[in-house]
């Protein structure tokens, strides 16, 4: 096979993704680059999907162009598969997200899914979890007391400019070797403050179909 590019391995990754929608199920659609991959290619399936449930204004805005349903979660009583990207993945299927800053509704989506179908680029997986700074979502006037707790833990912490979908603000927490995924998810959870941690570790990903230079492998929890 010759040498794919990360975009093109994104777009495989994605495609292959396409065989967990189960006919009639409505799909959870995540957040970022490899998912816009995803939904470009949805099309090809459309007669399975009778609705989606989106992370983001983002994803929603680029699935309503291609014509499909996009449902609130609280008009939905159970989701089929959720697929999403990941900024890392370990080898426990545990992860980091929110470097495009849409990790609370992932989260929140991901929670309401059988299953969790995560897709990404072998530049993703790694063996600790850390390398990628761990994004925090936070009510604003929380913003100093976190950003002083995650330094307490050794993080070099910076706020984003961005406000997300929830109005909220992001400190983006570098330099954590993340050993425990579901004890420092726990941990950081608790602070007041807090609305969501990146951290996908209670709720990591059952499949991981990661784009190599070999092709699509699967790997399954
Ligand atoms: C969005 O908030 C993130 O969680 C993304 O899922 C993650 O950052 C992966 O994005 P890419 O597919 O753009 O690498």
């Amino acid at each position: 096979m010759p040498t794919l590019t990360q975009n093109e391995l994104k777009r495989l990754v994605a495609h292959a993704a396409l065989d967990y929608v189960a006919p009639g199920e409505v799909l959870g659609v995540g957040t970022g680059s490899t998912v816009d991959m995803l939904i470009d290619q949805l099309p090809e399936i459309r007669d399975r999907i009778p609705a989606c449930v989106s992370s983001s204004e983002r994803s929603t805005k680029r699935l309503e162009a291609l014509g499909f349903k996009v449902l609130d979660l609280n008009a939905v009583d159970s989701i089929g598969v959720y697929i999403d990207g990941a900024d890392e993945i370990d080898p426990g299927f545990s992860m980091i997200k929110g470097g495009g800053g849409a990790l609370t509704r992932e989260k929140i989506v991901a929670s309401a899914a059988k299953k969790f179908v995560c897709i990404a680029d072998a530049s993703k997986k790694v063996d600790v979890l850390g390398r990628f700074p761990l994004p925090v979502e936070v009510i604003p006037m929380a913003a100093g007391v976190v950003r002083r707790r995650l330094e307490a833990l050794g993080a070099q912490v910076k706020l984003r400019d961005f406000v997300t979908d929830n109005g909220c603000r992001i400190l983006d927490a570098a330099g954590l070797r993340i050993n425990d995924p579901k004890g420092l998810e726990a941990v950081i959870n608790a602070w007041p403050g807090v609305v969501t941690v990146g951290l996908f570790a209670e709720r990591g990903a059952d499949v991981l179909l990661l784009g190599t230079a070999d092709g699509v492998k699967t790997f399954t929890r």
